[in-house]
C-alpha cells in the first residue's frame, strides 16, 4: 500500500513528502531530477515519468498525487513539451491507473490559469485559458474528472494560486517575480520586476497550498464527485501591496526595480486575482496564510 508522487523532486512534491514521510505513509518518488533528500524507506525512480511508469504505479498503489509537469512559461515557450508532459503525460498516468483497475486516489494540481481575464472567480465560473499551459490544465481538469466518472480513479483536482514565496532560484513559471520580489530583496539581492505595481496576483503560501493538498488526499471516497475541481483559498494582493509587506519585514524594497515585459506581462495579466472559494472553507480547506505570516515564514525558514 503506497502513495506514488510524481514530480516529487520539485518544488510542491519535496514539501507534500516531508509531510506524508512524517506520517509514516510508504511513498515513491518519481522525477526527472530525483529529491535531494529523499526520506529513508522511500523508493525514488529517478527519469521521465514516461519510463518510470510501470515501476511508479502498481497494484500496491492506493494514491497518486500527480504534480510533474511543464510550468506556465515553460509550455508557453516550448509548445510540444508542454503538451507532451502536461497533457500527453497526464494521460499516460490516467491510462496507468485504468489499466491496473484498482481505483487509486488521484490528486491532480490545476492553476488560476485555467480562467482568462475575468474580474472574479467563484466555483462555478467558466474556464476561459489565455496560454498554452492554461489550456492543458483545463484539460488535464476534465480529463481528471472523466476518468473518476468512469470509476477508473478517485480524482480530487485542485485549482492553486500562486504560491509565493518560492525558495531557491527564479524558475520558468511566468509568476516567478512574485517570489522574486520578496525572497532576493529579503536576501539582499535585487529583483526585477516585470509586471505594474497595481497589478492583482491570487497567492497563497507554500505552506497553505502544502496543507490544501494533504487535505485534498485526505477527503473522503468521492468527496468531490461529479465535479471533482475546487479553487484552493489563497489570497488578492497587488504588486504594490507585496512590496510594502516587504518594507514592514525589514526588507530593501530599493532592491525591486520595475522593468516592463510584455510577455510575461500578457501571461499573468490574463489571470484573474479575485476568487471566492465557498465550496472549499465548506469542505474544511483551511484559510490562506495572510501576507505578513506568509512571508515571516520564508525569513523564519532561512
Ligand atoms: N508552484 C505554483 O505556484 C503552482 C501553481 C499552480 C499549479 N502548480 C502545479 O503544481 C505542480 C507542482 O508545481 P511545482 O511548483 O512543484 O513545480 P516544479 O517545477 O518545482 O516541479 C515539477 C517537477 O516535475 C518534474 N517533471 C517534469 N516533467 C517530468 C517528466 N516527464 N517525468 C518526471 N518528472 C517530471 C520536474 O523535474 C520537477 O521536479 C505542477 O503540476 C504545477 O503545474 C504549481
Amino acid at each position: 500500500m503506497s502513495i506514488t508522487i510524481t514530480g516529487a523532486g520539485g518544488f510542491l512534491g519535496q514539501r507534500v513528502t516531508k509531510l506524508l514521510a512524517g506520517r509514516g505513509e510508504e511513498l515513491v518518488l518519481a522525477d526527472l531530477v530525483p529529491p535531494p533528500n529523499p526520506p529513508e524507506g522511500a523508493t525514488v525512480l529517478k527519469g521521465n515519468l514516461a519510463e518510470t511508469l510501470p515501476k511508479a504505479i502498481t497494484k500496491d498503489t492506493t494514491a497518486v498525487i500527480h504534480l510533474a509537469a511543464v510550468v506556465s512559461a515553460g509550455a508557453e515557450a516550448d509548445f510540444g513539451h508542454g503538451y507532451d508532459v502536461n497533457l500527453t503525460g497526464l494521460r499516460s498516468v490516467l491510462e496507468r491507473c485504468r489499466n491496473l483497475a484498482t481505483r487509486p486516489k488521484f490528486l491532480f494540481t490545476s492553476s488560476l490559469a485555467v480562467f482568462g481575464a475575468v474580474d472574479r472567480v467563484d466555483d462555478t465560473t467558466a474556464t476561459m485559458p489565455q496560454s498554452s499551459y492554461g489550456t492543458q490544465k483545463a484539460l488535464g481538469e476534465l480529463l481528471v474528472n472523466d476518468y473518476s466518472r468512469k470509476g477508473f480513479i478517485d480524482g480530487r483536482t485542485l485549482r492553486l494560486p500562486t504560491v509565493v514565496i518560492r525558495p531557491g532560484k527564479p524558475n520558468a513559471a511566468a509568476s516567478s517575480f512574485a517570489s522574486g520580489i520578496l525572497r532576493e530583496p529579503l536576501a539582499g539581492e535585487e529583483s526585477i520586476c516585470p509586471v505594474s505595481p497595481d497589478l492583482a496576483l491570487w497567492i497563497a503560501s507554500p505552506a497553505s497550498v502544502t496543507q490544501a493538498l494533504i487535505h485534498a488526499l485526505d477527503l473522503g471516497e468521492d468527496a468531490l464527485a461529479p465535479w471533482r475541481v475546487l479553487n484552493v483559498p489563497g489570497i488578492t494582493v497587488t504588486v504594490r501591496e507585496m512590496v510594502e509587506a516587504l518594507g514592514k519585514a525589514g526588507g530593501d524594497t530599493s532592491l525591486v526595480k520595475f522593468q516592463h515585459d510584455p510577455a510575461i506581462d500578457a501571461i499573468v495579466g490574463s489571470w484573474p486575482a479575485l476568487f471566492e472559494t465557498p465550496r472549499a472553507l465548506a469542505l474544511g480547506f483551511p484559510p490562506a496564510d495572510d501576507l505578513d505570516t506568509l512571508i515571516q515564514s520564508h525569513i523564519n525558514g532561512l
